[in-house]
């Protein structure tokens, strides 16, 4: 295809979206090449995103199950447990090295060009990297996210006071305080991660709960377990300043709502209020891309611009900022570039947050679902799970939502040890357009965490067995 042109496709951007959509272009034939900028492929999600933080978030978790008594519950003493932080540290970085390494030969497998440097837009075929033109039939922006700042509380990674996720995941020592600004995904999962290793972590969250866009039920069981666990919540508060000193950083808060400010110490304070599209400096305008009011690039279902040829995946574009929808979108904008018919559900797509217990959810929550129309609900207690009572994990639940009507499973939400595993199994039963019926008379093995979907999908008509 790539007569007149360098490349048949060029992808911006070496994440999960790029990456997988370059590989993809590249098996159906198209001459292609990727843009990335930063000295390793793999995007946030492999150098500062999804995979060190889950390194850290098992180990911590390792960790803590050693040194706080927990293994004793089995009969497991272990005494003078001591932590090594940097080799923690060390194992993180492998696991970083080997999978971006592990993309740099799947792209030298498929004979996906790196093109190493920052892609600019010359016009809508051609961009510029490394001061060299190159042009390209189709060019898919894949450029990913990047931290939102907070006016006021100025992030500096390298002295390891106030910090966002990339130097929340590589702190030299562990923090006696930390305040996590933001009670979001990011905030939850490294302020396990530190709070495992010895922290006291504070979270400090603008709405009045925890984990927005999640089932209302599951936000606040999951904050009732973070409790237990030691963390504390200052809930519709705001944060409006903060002093970096020697003696740790002051922050400055008030109540959401307006009211009597108050101050707040800590060692380390991490910075997680959400993630903004990287669109600055690609020179979107020669290309003629235009950015909706929240800084996203709109597609339409075969991921392209308003503009003939310019594609757009990931996190740049609207919907979750989340790794595994910029890989479908990735396969599936390749797909529809090679003439083939690329399709992403983005009503079903699963979010999961790796603390212990996990959180997950896919499709609708209650509250959406009910606004929609009559549904049934069928809720399963951990408690009654032979398997996660066995294990000691007696919190949390599995939720089923169902049209009342027809029965259709309109969304699932689970907190216990394996949610996000067993969340892939919902997302099947939804994609197939499964009933709560369908789930509650297919057979699940014994004894496993799964059974407790099975049986909230039978409480949906109200007969499970375990309670
Ligand atoms: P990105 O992964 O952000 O990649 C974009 C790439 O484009 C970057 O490498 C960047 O350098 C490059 N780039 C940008 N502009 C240019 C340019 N002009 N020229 C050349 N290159 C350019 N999601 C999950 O699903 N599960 C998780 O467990 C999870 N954990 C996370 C933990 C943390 C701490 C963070 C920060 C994020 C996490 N995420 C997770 C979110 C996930 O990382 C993102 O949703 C995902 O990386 C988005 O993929 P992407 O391909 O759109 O962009
Ligand atoms: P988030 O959007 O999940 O949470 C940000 C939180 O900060 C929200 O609760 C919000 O109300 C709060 N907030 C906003 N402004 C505030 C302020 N001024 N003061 C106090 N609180 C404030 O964003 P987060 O945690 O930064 O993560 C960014 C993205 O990365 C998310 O969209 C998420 O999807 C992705 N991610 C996914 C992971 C996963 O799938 N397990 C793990 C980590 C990140």
């Amino acid at each position: 295809m790539a007569d007149s042109y360098d490349f048949d496709v060029l992808v911006i951007g070496s994440g999960p979206g790029g990456y997988v959509a370059a590989i993809r272009a590249a098996q159906l034939g198209l001459k292609t090449a990727c843009a990335e900028s930063r000295e390793t492929l793999g995007g946030t999600c492999l150098n500062v995103g999804c995979i060190p933080s889950k390194a850290l978030l098992h180990a911590s978790e390792l960790y803590e199950e050693a040194a706080h008594g927990v293994m004793a519950k089995w009969g497991i003493k272990a005494s003078n447990v001591e932590l090594d932080l940097d080799t923690m540290l060390g194992q993180k970085a492998d696991a970083v090295k080997g999978l971006t390494g592990g993309i740099e030969f799947l792209f030298k497998k498929n004979k996906v060009e790196w093109l190493k440097g920052l892609a600019t837009f010359k016009d809508a075929h051609t961009v510029e990297v490394a001061g060299k033109s190159v042009t390209a039939k189709a060019i898919i922006i894949a450029t990913g996210s990047s931290v939102t700042p907070l006016p006021g509380v100025e992030v500096d990674n390298d002295k390891h006071q106030i910090v966002d996720s990339t130097g929340a995941l590589a702190l030299p020592r562990v923090p006696r305080t930390m305040v996590v600004i933001g009670g979001g995904v990011i905030g939850l999962e490294l302020g396990s991660v530190w709070r495992r290793l010895g922290a006291q972590v504070t979270v400090v969250e603008y709405l009045d709960e925890i984990l927005p866009g999640m089932d209302e039920e599951v936000r606040k069981e999951s904050r009732k377990i973070f409790k237990k666990q030691g963390f504390e919540f200052k809930l519709g508060t705001k944060v409006t300043g903060a002093k970096a000193g020697d003696g740790g950083v002051t922050l400055t808060l008030e109540p959401a709502k307006g009211g009597d400010s108050e101050t707040l110490e800590a060692e380390v304070v991490l910075v997680s209020i959400g993630r903004r599209p990287n669109t600055e400096g690609l020179g979107l305008d020669k290309a003629g891309v235009e950015l909706n009011k929240r800084g996203q690039i709109e597609v339409d279902d075969r991921f392209m611009t308003k503009v003939d040829g310019v594609y757009a995946i990931g996190d740049v574009t609207p919907g979750p900022m989340l790794a595994h929808k910029a890989e479908d979108e990735g396969i599936a904008v390749a797909e529809n570039i090679a003439g083939e018919t690329g399709i992403v559900n983005h009503a079903v797509i699963p979010s999961v947050v790796y603390t212990m217990p996990e959180i997950a959810g896919v499709g609708l929550t209650e509250e959406q679902a009910k606004a929609d129309g009559e549904i049934k609900v069928g809720k399963f207690p951990m408690l009654g799970n032979s398997r996660a009572k066995t294990n000691h994990e007696p919190d949390g639940f599995v939720k089923v939502i169902a049209d009342a009507k027809t029965d259709r499973v309109l969304g699932v939400w689970c907190i216990n040890s394996v949610a996000g595993t067993m969340i892939a199994e919902a997302a099947l039963a939804m994609e197939f357009g499964a009933t709560s019926e369908d789930i509650a008379y297919t057979c699940h093995a014994h004894p496993t965490h799964s059974e407790a979907l099975k049986e909230s999908a039978m409480a949906v008509t109200g007969k499970p067995i375990h309670v």
